[in-house]
């Protein structure tokens, strides 16, 4: 059985004093009965690894750089964020493809990155609205996902997790339903199965846009959903606290 995982993604959000009344707010709640991963900004993981020591909660970067070291002003390495205790990082959020023009090729040079240093890689992937409305959602998905199968092959995917996150659904409030989630879910699904039974059954899918505390519990219901990725909800201790609770019965 797929353990669940709820995983807070911050975005450009917290300061100091957020940060610690936050984790403080989130801990209070726990221990969870299911996995629980903070994903806050380069800049707060020191402070959140130090709030988490001695917990069951995991941490995750937002981005890596895919490069090794050297001279890229700005970027930050795989092995710079595994040194603050990151076993997650995020990699092609849609905010990052389309605020930062990152290419298929260089999501997938960056889960390559996270895979060869031992660390699990987020991949997120999701249509717009448009592409919904032609129907072409799976064939997105697909060439999304391609792009990374062709780099690293399916076997990667077994130390990986998929966040399925429909463009349209993110901060607008507008979930997709349990149904249209589950459908999308079981496509990806049924993609990696193509490839490798055994790992297809055993990849996390998560699902990401506009979750909170009255629709986590019906999408986490939903057969291959197996947790979820959220944005606004997560900066929100009780919320989250409380969709974790959620998710201990899920599964
Ligand atoms: P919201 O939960 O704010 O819609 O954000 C979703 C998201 O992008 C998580 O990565």
């Amino acid at each position: 059985m797929r353990p669940t995982l709820i995983a807070g993604n911050w975005k450009m959000n917290g300061s100091r004093a957020g940060v610690d009344s936050l984790v403080s707010g989130i801990l209070r709640q726990g221990p969870f009965g299911c996995q629980v991963l903070l994903v806050p900004s380069f800049v707060f993981l020191e402070q959140v690894e130090r709030l988490i020591v001695g917990t069951a909660v995991a941490l995750g970067a937002q981005d890596i750089d895919p490069r090794p070291e050297g001279a890229v002003t700005g970027g930050i390495s795989v092995s710079m964020v595994r040194e603050f205790g990151c076993g997650y990082a995020l990699v092609g959020h849609s905010e990052r493809r389309t605020l930062f023009a990152e290419t298929d090729d260089q999501v997938a040079e960056k889960f390559k990155a996270c895979i060869h240093a031992g660390m699990t890689p987020i991949l997120c992937v999701g249509e717009t609205r448009a592409e919904r409305e032609a129907d072409s959602t799976d064939e997105v998905i697909a060439g999304q996902l391609a792009a990374v199968l062709a780099k690293v092959g399916v076997s990667a995917f077994a130390t990986a997790v998929i966040a399925y996150e429909p463009v349209w659904a993110i901060g607008t409030g507008l979930s997709a339903t349990p149904v249209q989630a589950q459908a999308v879910h079981e496509a990806i699904r049924a993609m990696l199965a193509a490839e490798d039974q055994d790992i297809a059954a055993q990849t996390q899918l998560l699902y990401g846009g506009s979750v909170n505390r009255q629709n986590a519990e019906a999408l986490l219901a939903q057969p291959d959903i197996d947790g979820a990725l959220i944005g606004g909800a997560s900066l929100k201790a009780d919320e989250f606290g409380a969709i974790c609770r959620m998710a201990e019965g899920a599964g």
